[in-house]
């Protein structure tokens, strides 16, 4: 669609191209209800109204409107697959036609970017937090999939790593007024109270779990703190109630004798009241699954057991989503700075996550949607196809160092970034 006409506070602009549009949307300058009047139409129509246009105006968030879905990506361990599994589920949500946003909320060790093709990204959460940009939506950028944009994080900034609860909590409110239909916050690893908050805050909460003990373990160690959190919080007014889940044996690390379930009944006999809020917190927090890096049918089993020994021990409801093969495509991909799904999306890992996502996270089921499966599928080989080779990556490239042989004459001088002088052969100075 070209030459669009637009009516802003009876004054008319244009012809602009749908690209231009586009921008005129995201910068807030052209909101939905604004007249437009695209060629082959001798009306002008509301923007929202006109097909072609629609999908810049997204409508459809759970929260009434204004409000996107947001979903934090957490793990207890460190290198489980959250920050692949995050661009390649916006991915496959922006292909099924919603607008998505990735955020990378990896303080500590932001590559969200570089999993997408981007290997210098314009604005970062710095800019925000060191005021350069007053709203979330200034650093919102562009991927090379046209409903798929991303907030790229800030690494290593220690103001954004130790925030305080209100910070987070204005954070979160931003997140999920941003103009889209989903955000996906890749969390960092570990039990850090940033990503307890951040998780705690999402509306849906997916935890990443590889089968391996350790990662088994930390994950069971992060819904523990997460609850306990959510229980301080909640049972802030009842002190005798927060004496019974404070002392219990449940706060001993590595340990835990008695249940959430009893430390529920001891408080019931001392306060009706706090053990209905008590039970409200069980209730409510609900995070969900996915078992990645499966390797057999016995790595299968882990899924289940987890969410077993969850309801048993903290009796919470842990929804298993399913699983993702460990796939050696998934490596590639990331050498080759892609989203796996569009890497290779008929690689094993691509097809069940299709599967997980379609079945389990969406609960599309039936005839209608096989149908609807197949023009999925086509959308995602489509981006497949158009989605840039980044030949210019240097995956072996040294680190740009104070040691390098030309450090002082180099034009760039990135220190800690990977090498930028294509055509020479950086040598480290002899150490004397
Ligand atoms: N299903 C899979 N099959 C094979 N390799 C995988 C799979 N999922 C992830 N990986 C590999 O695991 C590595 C770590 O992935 P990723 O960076 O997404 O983890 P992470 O949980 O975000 O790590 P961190 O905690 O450091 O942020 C990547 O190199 C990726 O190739
Ligand atoms: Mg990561």
């Amino acid at each position: 669609m070209q030459n669009i006409f637009i009516k802003v506070d009876e004054k008319e602009y244009g012809p602009v191209t749908l690209d231009e549009f586009k921008t005129l949307v995201r910068e807030g300058s052209v909101s939905k209800d604004d007249l437009v009047l695209c060629e082959n139409s001798d009306e002008w129509m509301s923007a929202a109204q006109i097909e072609g246009l629609k999908r810049f105006f997204p409508t459809n968030g759970k929260n009434g409107g204004h409000q996107c879905k947001l979903y934090a990506v957490a793990s207890g361990k460190g290198g489980v697959g959250k920050t692949v599994l995050t661009c390649s589920i916006g991915v496959a949500f922006s292909s099924m036609g919603s607008d998505v946003i990735i955020v990378d909320g990896d303080f500590g060790g932001a590559n969200l970017h570089t999993c997408m093709g981007i290997l210098e990204p314009e604005y970062t959460f710095f800019d925000f937090y060191s005021l350069q940009k007053d709203n979330l939506s200034q650093i919102v950028l562009d991927t090379p999939i046209e409903n798929l944009r991303i907030i790229s994080g800030a690494c290593g900034t220690l103001g954004i790593a130790n925030q305080k609860y209100f910070q987070k909590q204005r954070l979160i409110r931003e997140l999920k007024r941003l103009p889209a239909d989903a955000v996906f916050l890749d969390l960092g690893a570990g039990s850090t109270y940033n990503t307890i908050d951040f998780f705690l805050l999402a509306d849906e909460k997916i935890l990443v779990v590889t089968p391996e003990p350790t990662s088994i373990y930390e994950a069971f160690g992060f819904l523990k703190v997460c609850v306990m959190r959510e229980l301080n919080r909640a049972l802030k007014n009842f002190p005798e109630a927060l004496e019974i889940v404070a002392s219990d044996e449940i706060n001993k690390p590595g340990k835990t004798c008695l249940t959430l379930g009893d430390l529920l009944q001891q408080v019931k006999k001392i306060n009706e009241e706090a053990f209905n809020v008590f039970k409200n917190v069980l209730e409510n927090f609900s995070p969900k699954l996915i078992l990645n890096m499966v390797k057999n049918k016995e790595d299968l089993k882990e899924g289940r057991a987890i969410q077993a020994a969850v309801m048993e021990l903290l009796s919470i409801h842990l929804e298993y989503l399913g699983y993702i093969s460990y796939d050696h495509e998934v490596g590639v991909a990331v050498k080759n700075v892609k989203p796996f799904l569009l890497n290779n999306p008929k690689s094993q890992a691509s097809k069940d996550l299709s599967a997980l996502i379609r079945v389990n996270l969406l609960g599309k089921k039936g005839i209608k949607e096989i149908l609807e499966k197949y023009r999925w599928r086509k959308q995602v080989e489509n981006y497949a196809k158009e989605f840039p080779e980044r030949a210019d990556f240097l995956q072996d490239a040294p680190i740009c160092s104070t040691n390098c042989f030309y450090w002082g004459d180099c034009e760039y001088e990135d220190g800690g970034k990977p090498c930028r002088v294509r055509h020479l052969e950086p040598r480290l100075k002899e150490a004397n």
